[in-house]
C-alpha cells in the first residue's frame, strides 16, 4: 500500500507540575491517500492532541509524522504554517466562523493568507459553497445562521484551497441527527469525488456508518482498531 500518512510510535506529553499527561502515547498508524479514518474514545482520551500533532498545529515530543514523503516532527513553525496552509483542512465542532465576516468572507480567508487577489477569492468561495449548498446565505453573519448552516460555511471554508488532507473535530458534535446525516453525506459525496484522506474524530456511533475504518483511543493510546479492509498496519 502506498502510504500517506505515517505515524511511528508518537507521544506528546504535557507537564502540569510535578505531574506528566501522556495525552498520546505509543502511536503508529499508516492511512493511504484517500482513506478515510474515524477516531473515538471519551473524553480526554487525546483524540484531538493526535489530530493537532497531525496537522501541525503541536509538536510532538518524540516520533516521526510523516506525510507525503515530509517528516512533520522535523519542521520549524516557519515549515510548519507553510505545510498546513497548502495541505491541511480544518473543520471544527463549534464552526468557529469569524462573527464579524459574513458567510462569504469567512470562506474566503484562507485565500487571503495565500495571497490570492479579491476577484479570484470571491470566485472560488462562491464555487465551494454552491457545492456545499450554502451560497444562498453568502451575506449572512454568523448568528443569522442556523448550526447547520454554520457548519457548511466551515465546511466550505476548510475546502476551499482544494487541500489533500481534512481533519475534522466533532464536526456533527452540536448538529440533530438529521443535520449531521446531511453534514456527513456531504463531506464524504466531496472528499470521495476528489480522494481526499480525511480524518474525523467522532463520538458518535452513527458516523461508522459513513466511516468504517476506526480507532479507538484510552489514555492516548490506540487500544482497539477495526479496519474493513484489512489493509491498515
Ligand atoms: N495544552 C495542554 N496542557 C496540558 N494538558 C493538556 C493540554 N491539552 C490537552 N491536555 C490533556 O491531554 C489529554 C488529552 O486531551 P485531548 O484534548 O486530546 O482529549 P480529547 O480526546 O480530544 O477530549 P474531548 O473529547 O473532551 O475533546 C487530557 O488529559 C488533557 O487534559
Ligand atoms: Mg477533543
Amino acid at each position: 500500500m502506498e502510504e500517506y500518512i505515517k505515524l511511528i510510535d508518537v507521544r506528546k506529553e504535557f507537564k502540569l507540575g510535578e505531574n506528566i499527561i501522556k495525552a498520546v502515547n505509543e502511536i503508529d498508524l499508516s492511512m493511504g491517500k484517500g482513506d478515510m479514518l474515524r477516531i473515538t474514545g471519551r473524553s480526554g482520551s487525546g483524540k484531538s492532541t493526535l489530530l493537532n500533532l497531525m496537522a501541525g498545529l503541536e509538536e510532538a515530543t518524540s516520533g516521526e509524522i510523516i506525510i507525503d514523503g515530509s517528516h512533520i516532527e522535523k519542521m520549524n513553525e516557519r515549515e510548519r504554517i507553510r505545510y498546513r496552509r497548502k495541505n491541511i483542512g480544518f473543520i471544527f465542532q463549534s464552526y468557529n466562523l469569524l462573527p464579524q465576516y459574513t458567510a462569504l468572507e469567512n470562506v474566503a480567508l484562507p485565500l487571503i493568507l495565500r495571497g490570492v487577489d479579491t476577484k479570484k477569492r470571491e470566485e472560488m468561495a462562491k464555487e465551494i459553497m454552491e457545492q456545499v449548498g450554502i451560497y444562498s446565505h453568502a451575506s449572512h453573519k454568523p448568528n443569522e445562521m442556523s448550526g447547520g448552516q454554520q457548519q457548511r460555511v466551515g465546511i466550505a471554508r476548510a475546502l476551499v484551497t482544494s487541500p489533500p488532507i481534512v481533519f475534522a473535530d466533532e464536526p456533527t458534535g452540536n448538529l440533530d441527527t438529521k443535520t449531521s446525516e446531511e453534514v456527513m453525506e456531504l463531506l464524504l459525496k466531496l472528499f470521495n469525488k476528489k480522494r481526499t484522506t480525511f480524518i474525523l474524530v467522532s463520538h458518535d456511533e452513527e458516523t461508522k456508518d459513513y466511516i468504517e475504518k476506526t480507532i479507538h483511543l484510552e489514555d492516548g493510546e490506540i487500544i482497539n482498531s477495526k479496519f474493513s479492509k484489512g489493509e491498515n498496519h
